[in-house]
């Protein structure tokens, strides 16, 4: 009889156990992924001016649930309340390329932070003469649901090359924040063409070697025509950009040291967005099997990039790499003054 009993009372025991661990584990998921989604921070220091950290409420949902104690106290407009509702903001900053340079990386880390809200997909509104004639408001309903506190960030690498947007943008927003993610332009290159090689051999097509494409087989020069090697003439392309923006609007992310070591990246975007710093190093882990850094929301929640990022590139004859490297070169050195970052490429 007692050993029924006890058998009984350690049976009740480990179930009441295993639900105690059970709701342990989802709060903790839950209060990591509304941290996501609610404000961190006040409207004034979203941009511009000095962000005083010791206004910021450190957990979303207190402050959260301080506004809705405020409202019952009757110090808060119903209207007020609504302020803190979730809309579908235009973005305050966007990542306007370039192509293969670590766009999706930049997006997805910024998402990390809890005043950022990242568009998952590519809108291609500025960039698409169809997409752009649907209007502002077909736009702004693309973005994602946020709180008035934060900001919500797209990003179209096809913004970077294409004629007609800069001014498009401008006209929605002239003090916009535009982000440009670059890497060593050869690299860069050989990235877009390893990209479109795989669509082709998807769809069992045949294609050139990066050499015949990369090189004019008739001047034995760089094929400027080549769109890869058009796309990695930075400078040719920001100089458009410049006849609408001040350079103080842009930031230029190095997309090969976002590789290596994401953190200070991400914290001088941090400061170029005028967000508080709340990356940290707990946010990113090295994978090894994936060889890139991944991303940690939480003690539950971590995820590496889609494996169309981080593919492995064709070998190519070392002495197309140099000579492509010569032929950026003096762009490069354009690009560095203009930018005010130098990022020693070869
Ligand atoms: P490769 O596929 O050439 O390695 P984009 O998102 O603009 O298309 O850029 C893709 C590139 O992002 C990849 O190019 C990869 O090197 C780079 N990247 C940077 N950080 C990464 C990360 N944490 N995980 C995967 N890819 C990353």
């Amino acid at each position: 009889m007692l050993f029924k009993q006890q058998v009984w009372l350690r049976q009740k025991l480990l179930v009441l156990g295993s639900l105690a661990v059970g709701s342990l584990l989802y709060l903790v998921a839950r209060v990591g992924s509304l941290d996501r989604l609610q404000p961190i921070c006040p409207v004034e220091s979203r941009f511009g001016g000095a962000h005083n950290q010791a206004e910021l409420p450190l957990r979303a949902l207190q402050f959260k649930r301080g506004l809705l104690h405020e409202f019952r106290k009757g110090n808060s407009s119903k209207e007020q309340v609504h302020l803190h509702d979730p809309v579908q903001q235009l973005p305050k900053a966007i990542i306007i390329g370039v192509r293969k340079g670590g766009t999706r990386a930049l997006l997805e880390m910024l998402n990390l932070h809890p005043a950022v809200v990242k568009a998952s997909q590519e809108i291609h509104f500025f960039d698409n003469d169809e997409n752009y004639a649907k209007g502002i408001e077909w736009y702004r309903k693309k973005m994602p649901f946020s709180y008035p506190q934060q900001i919500t960030i797209e990003k179209s690498p096809a913004y970077f090359i294409t004629e007609e947007v800069p001014e498009r943008i401008y006209k929605m927003n002239s003090s916009i924040k535009l982000l440009i993610i670059v890497r060593e332009p050869t690299t860069r290159a050989i990235s877009d063409y390893t990209q479109v090689l795989e669509g082709k051999e998807r769809k069992n097509k045949t294609y050139y070697k990066f050499e015949k494409l990369a090189i004019d087989p008739n001047t034995c020069e760089v094929n400027t025509k080549y769109k890869a090697v058009r796309t990695s003439i930075y400078t040719k392309h920001l100089e458009r950009w410049l006849k609408y923006f001040p350079i103080e609007q842009f930031h230029i992310v190095d997309g090969d040291r976002l590789i290596t070591e994401p953190l200070p990246e991400l914290q001088l975007v941090e400061k170029f967005l005028n967000l508080p710093p709340r990356i940290s190093q707990y946010n990113l882990y090295f994978n090894a099997t994936r060889g890139f850094y991944c991303l940690r929301f939480n003690i539950i929640f971590n995820k590496c990039l889609a494996g169309s990022k981080g593919r492995i590139h064709p070998e190519v004859d070392p002495s197309v790499i140099t000579k492509l490297r010569k032929f950026f070169h003096p762009f490069n050195q354009k690009f560095y003054q203009i930018t005010g970052r130098t990022l020693n490429w070869p």
